[in-house]
């Protein structure tokens, strides 16, 4: 028989195929990416190519129109009745004839990459463990009496080499009559992330070509963010947030615990609470996007520890309390009815990454699964700010992770004039050394506060502000290296006012209406940055090191934080300026990662195993360095990079 030389771009795979092979069979040989959901019979155009004609001088070929057959019955007809792009042939009835270079455009690639960010070059590969499959499936016949499930499971395994397949009872309900009404042709959706058996979750008459969909949800103790993705394009389709309504019990995870100590049953309020409001959020999401909830088969959940088993219903009590002890460290993969979130397929499928320790959850995982720190050449320190700061810092030789308490005022909570990142808060500020006169920006609005036209209205000062301002303020000796106010004469500004027995500054006012830095807000940074710092460093010491490469900013509010003036006010260890980057919402990334590709969440399992945990809570040398770490930057670390 002859052969013919096939070249698949962009993969650039090539090799021999028999005369009259199809294109979609060419890809299957050569391990070309190639879609297909009804497996070649020419419906559900998911395998569509572009034959490249013309002279190809790289590859030495030529490609003549004769390369490739012309329009079968089953392409015709699929061209009349859903009408095929100029160029386009359908790879699984397009038979190669003559030596050929075939594009695979990027909606015909099963394992295509989806660009995590604009400005980030690193790739998710989809590998979704829930896909679609189009199967025939024998019908019924007297002399070989076998059940309609059976001869389906059968098909699956014959067309599509789908062994072992469970089949949940909601799905065996519906089987006939869906069999039936597609004239013994359906649609299955499978789950198969390998770590368990397959399992059916859903079926349609005939070819189903809607999409599915997946959920990656980060869990905060503050707010609950999710991403709504198209498990096919691997596309963020809508995406949202709520606060966790388990604040009115508890502003941070500690007192959420101590709630649940004073409180019999309040854990249970808790996970009630978690769950309707992922519900409500799921709900909001699916109608954004204009997609049904039964088309929703995945969530990807990442949490801290505490928010991790209240979502699970388990009682938070032992993490409140050395050992610290996990009810389970492990991934979790579960029904999501089990944890009673509505709003998506009866089967769909939920996954908890592992936890990390006691104090560094699924969300810190999350974090590693991103960022990979242990995929490093340089050693790099990753925080996660937050109410609590996951910290991570590793290269090539290993990782350690702990989290530290550094409290809501980050977030503007526990601030005098703090306020959630929104139109009308203080997100930057410069302070004249000189004059000590300060301008500001505020969301939402271009101008500085100097600049003509600025007339916003200034309703307070969110966390990138609060830190901006106490960084300047020390810098234009306002608040001295212990982190006092001077007086109006020592700091020579009629801005510093007395407050009983301290003293603030005032950063802006407007019709009788101060927003002042106080004594106490700078007291509230103090601990907060101390206890980041502090973690930071234990993790330094344990590594044996006393400065890193690299720092890695992560979480919404990273993204936002001036690393100079988290320098300033020591923050964060001492480094290059230029290498403190941020990596956006570290955790929903990772959460999105392990939704989109099933092979990642073996891997995070992995590397999770590899993570060395330090606890902070009773490590002594923690305490010594939070209080070394109280002054502004640092008592005895150096920070030359800040010359
Ligand atoms: Fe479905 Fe070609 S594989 S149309």
């Amino acid at each position: 028989s002859e052969t013919r030389t096939v070249i698949f771009t962009p993969s650039g795979r090539r090799g021999q195929v028999e005369a009259g092979t199809t294109v979609l069979e060419a890809a299957r040989q050569l391990g070309v990416d190639l879609e297909s959901v009804c497996g070649g019979r020419g419906i559900c155009s998911k395998c569509q190519i572009e034959p490249q004609f013309g002279t190809h001088s790289k590859h030495g070929i030529t490609v003549s129109e004769a390369a490739i057959s012309g329009w079968n019955a089953t392409e015709a007809r699929y061209d009349e009745k859903r009408g095929l792009k100029q160029g386009r042939r359908l790879g699984c009835q397009a038979q190669i004839l003559g030596d050929l270079v075939v594009d695979v455009p990027e909606e015909s690639q099963l394992h295509r990459q989806v660009v995590r960010k604009a400005a980030d070059t690193r790739v998710i590969h989809m590998d979704p463990a829930t896909r679609l499959y189009h199967v025939e499936v024998a019908e019924p016949d007297m002399h070989e009496p076998s059940g309609d499930l059976q001869r389906l499971t059968e098909a699956l395994s014959e067309q599509w080499g789908i062994g072992a397949v469970e089949t949940p009872l909601s799905v065996m309900t519906r089987l006939q009559p869906i069999l039936r009404k597609g004239a013994f042709r359906v649609t299955v959706a499978v789950h198969d992330d390998g770590d368990a058996p397959a399992r059916l979750l859903d079926l349609w008459p005939g070819l189903y070509d809607g999409g599915l969909y997946g959920l990656a949800i980060d869990l905060g103790s503050t707010t609950i963010a999710a991403h709504l993705c198209d498990l096919t394009t691997g596309n963020v389709i809508a995406s949202g947030g709520r606060m966790n309504p388990q604040i009115r019990y508890g502003e941070d995870l500690m007192s959420r615990v101590s709630y649940v100590m004073m409180n019999p049953g309040g854990d249970a309020k808790m996970t009630a609470a978690v769950r309707t409001a992922i519900s409500e959020l799921t709900v909001e999401l699916a109608s954004e996007a204009g997609i049904e909830s039964q088309t929703i088969v995945e969530c990807v959940i990442v949490a801290n520890p505490v928010m991790h088993h209240l979502l699970l219903g388990i009682d938070p009590l032992e993490l409140g309390q050395a050992p610290f002890a996990l009810a389970t460290s492990d991934a979790l993969r579960l029904a999501v009815r089990a944890l009673e979130i509505t709003g998506v397929n009866a089967e769909a499928r939920a996954y908890l990454l592992p936890c990390i320790a006691g104090h560094v959850g699924a969300d810190a995982a999350a974090v590693a699964l991103s960022e990979a720190p242990g995929e490093q050449d340089e050693l790099t320190l990753i925080v996660d700010v937050g109410t609590n700061a996951e910290i991570l810092l590793g290269d090539r030789n290993g990782v350690l992770a702990c989290s530290s308490p550094t409290g809501p005022a980050f977030e503007g909570a526990q601030i005098s004039a703090g306020q959630r990142a929104a139109p009308g808060a203080i997100e930057a500020v410069r302070i004249d050394p000189v004059t000590r006169e300060p301008r500001f920006r505020v969301i939402g609005e271009e101008r500085w506060s100097d600049e003509p036209g600025f007339d916003a209205n200034v309703t307070g000062i969110c966390g990138s502000g609060i830190i901006e301002v106490v960084a300047e303020m020390r810098q234009a000796g306002i608040v001295d290296a212990s982190g006092l106010i001077g007086s109006a004469e020592q700091v020579g500004s009629d801005r510093v006012i007395a407050e009983g027995r301290t003293h603030a500054y005032v950063l802006h006012e407007k019709d009788g209406r101060q927003i002042r830095v106080t004594q106490g807000d700078i007291r509230a940074i103090q601990l907060a940055k101390s206890a980041l710092y502090a973690g930071a460093r234990l993790l330094m010491d344990e590594r044996g090191v006393d400065r890193v490469s690299r720092v890695v900013l992560a979480g919404a509010f990273g993204a936002h934080i001036s690393p100079k003036h988290a320098l300033i006010l020591g923050m964060i260890p001492d480094v290059p300026l230029e290498q403190v980057t941020s990596a956006g919402n570290a955790a929903g990334t990772g959460a999105r990662i392990a939704l989109l590709n099933r092979s990642a969440r073996a891997e995070i399992e992995a590397t999770v195993g590899q993570i060395r945990k330090v606890e902070t809570a009773i490590e002594p040398r923690f305490q010594e360095h939070f209080v070394a770490a109280n002054a502004l930057p640092h008592a005895v670390d150096t920070f030359p990079e800040l010359r």
